[in-house]
């Protein structure tokens, strides 16, 4: 089976989380593109979606499928997202699509966070994925250096501006073993709004793709 394949046959697995869930959070990448599709066959028994960026938004609404700001949404019951890394513990590494402050609100708010992705994205220690971090863009210098004291080789994203206006600092060589204490490590840089570390609110489920096999745990 070809990536996209499997993306697809992942995201066909995850509409099994969200028969019945009136407002269902939306992820952004490929991945999920696959799942917006999907999602666009049962829209008439959706109360309406919460989405985690501008390209999501854009999907949903072509799909037809109505989109609610959060705060009028409340606590979500189910959150389909993608993944860059997946470690056993399902903790994460998101962000290359430049989505991860977003796509982190969201989990925070969902009760079930239910992530999808391809076998490829399966590790034991995270960080061999460049790990990207959403900077206000006076601060991306100051960050980087941070970063640099950390062991990570910082390089800016030069060509993205995020969704919220900022720079994303992607961070090259880092070996996450500890990843609750290198999220709250960077949380506490000054001029950092979000990094794309998932371990304090890892994924609950996660649904992974191996040729015609989801694995799931
Ligand atoms: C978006 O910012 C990311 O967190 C995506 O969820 C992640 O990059 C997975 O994307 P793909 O499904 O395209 O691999």
């Amino acid at each position: 089976m070809t990536q996209d394949e499997l993306k697809q046959k992942v995201a066909q697995a995850a509409m099994a989380y969200v028969q019945g869930v009136p407002v269902i959070g939306v992820g952004t990448g490929s991945t999920v593109k696959y799942f917006i599709n999907y999602l666009a066959e049962m829209k008439s028994q959706i109360e309406g979606t919460v989405s985690s960026s501008e390209g999501t938004t854009k999907l949903l609404k072509e799909a037809g499928i109505p989109v609610l700001d959060l705060n009028d949404a409340g606590i979500i019951e189910v959150y389909v997202d993608g993944a860059d890394e997946i470690n056993p513990n399902k903790q994460l590494i998101k962000g290359g699509g430049a989505a991860l402050t977003r796509e982190k609100i969201i989990a925070a708010a969902s009760k079930k966070f239910v992530c999808i992705a391809d076998g490829s994205k399966r590790v034991d220690v995270l960080g061999s994925f460049p790990l990207p971090i959403e900077v206000i863009p006076m601060a991306r210098s100051n960050v980087a250096r941070a970063m640099e004291e950390l062991g990570g080789r910082p390089v800016w994203r030069e060509s993205c501006v995020t969704d919220n206006g900022n720079h994303i600092v992607d961070v090259h060589g880092l070996h996450i073993t500890d990843p609750v204490k290198m999220e709250q490590t960077i949380n506490n840089i000054t001029g950092v709004v979000a990094v794309g570390i998932f371990a304090m609110r890892p994924a609950d489920i996660c649904l992974v793709s191996d040729g015609e096999q989801i694995i799931t745990f």
